[in-house]
């Protein structure tokens, strides 16, 4: 198999390139001029460099290639439309385009389960769950993944030959912010004593990094599941609080966590939404944000388990203990 991989040099995406080398396929690895790729080359992969805000240069290095792994995003959280626009919506879509026209049997498009509608506590999300439904309110990264993922879909209903894969949040070594921070989990005063923004029983959906490298592999190699949807998240039934009593354990160090209601903060909240809308015209999306993000959302996986075989193979603790580990 000739496989084409954006954002080889990514957190997720250099896990991909190195399990298909693994795996005995010839591997084209996208990647930015000036970005860290010599371990790429060292593994193995052909290295073509290019942008994802300008693919006309690539389309042909794609066209040429069996499955292309479309793990590349601007992944950031600031920025113009415009740039998020390109390099995450328009690149998708030419990407797409070029490869299903070219020889490739499948296109993986890795998505988000950042992407859904979530307007109440318990609600549980499927593949074909409704998209947020005001995505001028999240951000530009989380808007212009929703048009990705919408793009994504549009194929698959049309019947194209593309999977599209979900992960939760990422975390692992080099990573190891997303390990305790999480989004929306602010640490401060002490750096034992973590001021969280949110109840323990809040369900977290986070993936480790290597589960879904898996994922991702298996989307492009399994036969039989174009036009599949997977949601993949490492134990739907995870809660903020079991995370960080195993982070206390897996630490060398104890871990304090004082729980802060996000009700506790929406009177304040709601009085800088009023004068933002009065100043600037507009609601605060930070207000948004933080009132969706204590309801708890259940996320089927039950088709990456059923139709990819995905199972994560690696647990929490273990997980927590890697990505703690520091760099030898
Ligand atoms: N991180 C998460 O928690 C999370 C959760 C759900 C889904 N995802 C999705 O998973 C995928 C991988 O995310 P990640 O965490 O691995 O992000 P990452 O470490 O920031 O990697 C992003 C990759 O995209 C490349 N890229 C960005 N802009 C580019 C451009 N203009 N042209 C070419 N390449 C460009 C980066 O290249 P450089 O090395 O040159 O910057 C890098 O290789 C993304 O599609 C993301 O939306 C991530």
């Amino acid at each position: 198999m000739r496989a084409f991989v954006t954002g080889g040099t990514g957190f997720l995406g250099r896990r991909v390139v190195r399990r298909l080398i693994e795996r005995g396929d010839e591997v084209l690895a996208l990647a930015r001029e000036g970005s860290r790729s010599e371990d790429l080359v060292a593994a193995g992969a052909t290295v073509v460099f290019g942008d994802l805000a300008d693919v006309g240069p690539i389309l042909d290095r794609v066209a040429e290639c069996d499955v292309v792994y479309h793990v590349g995003a601007r992944v950031q959280s600031h920025g113009q439309w415009d740039e998020f626009f390109r390099v995450n919506v328009e690149a998708t879509q030419r990407l797409m385009d070029a490869a299903l026209a070219g020889r490739a049997e499948r296109f993986v498009h890795v998505s988000s389960l950042g992407i859904f509608e979530i307007d109440r506590d318990g609600l549980t999300i499927t593949d074909t769950s409704d998209y947020d439904r005001r995505p001028t309110m999240r951000g530009f990264y989380t808007r212009s993944k929703i048009d990705a993922d919408r793009l994504a879909c549009a194929a698959v209903r049309s019947g194209k030959n593309v999977v599209v894969v979900r992960p939760g949040l990422l975390y692992g070594p080099d990573h190891p912010q997303q390990s305790v921070f999480l989004g929306r989990v602010k640490k401060f005063l002490r750096p034992d004593l973590l001021v969280v923004v949110s109840t323990p029983r809040y369900l977290l959906p986070l993936t480790y990094i290597e589960n879904a490298a898996d994922a991702v592999v298996l989307a492009g190699v399994t036969e039989g599941i174009d036009g599949s949807i997977f949601n993949v998240i490492d134990d739907p039934t995870l809660t903020q609080g079991e995370y960080f009593r195993t982070l206390g354990q897996v630490r060398s160090r104890p871990l304090r966590v004082v729980y802060v209601p996000v009700a506790l903060l929406a009177p304040a909240v709601k009085a800088v939404d009023a004068l933002h809308r009065l100043v600037k015209r507009r609601p605060w999306s930070v207000a948004y944000q933080l009132l969706r993000s204590e309801r708890s959302t259940r996320y089927a996986t039950d088709a990456a388990a059923a139709r990819l075989g995905w199972k994560p193979r690696v647990g929490l603790r273990e997980a927590l203990e890697e990505s703690l580990r520091k760099p030898a």
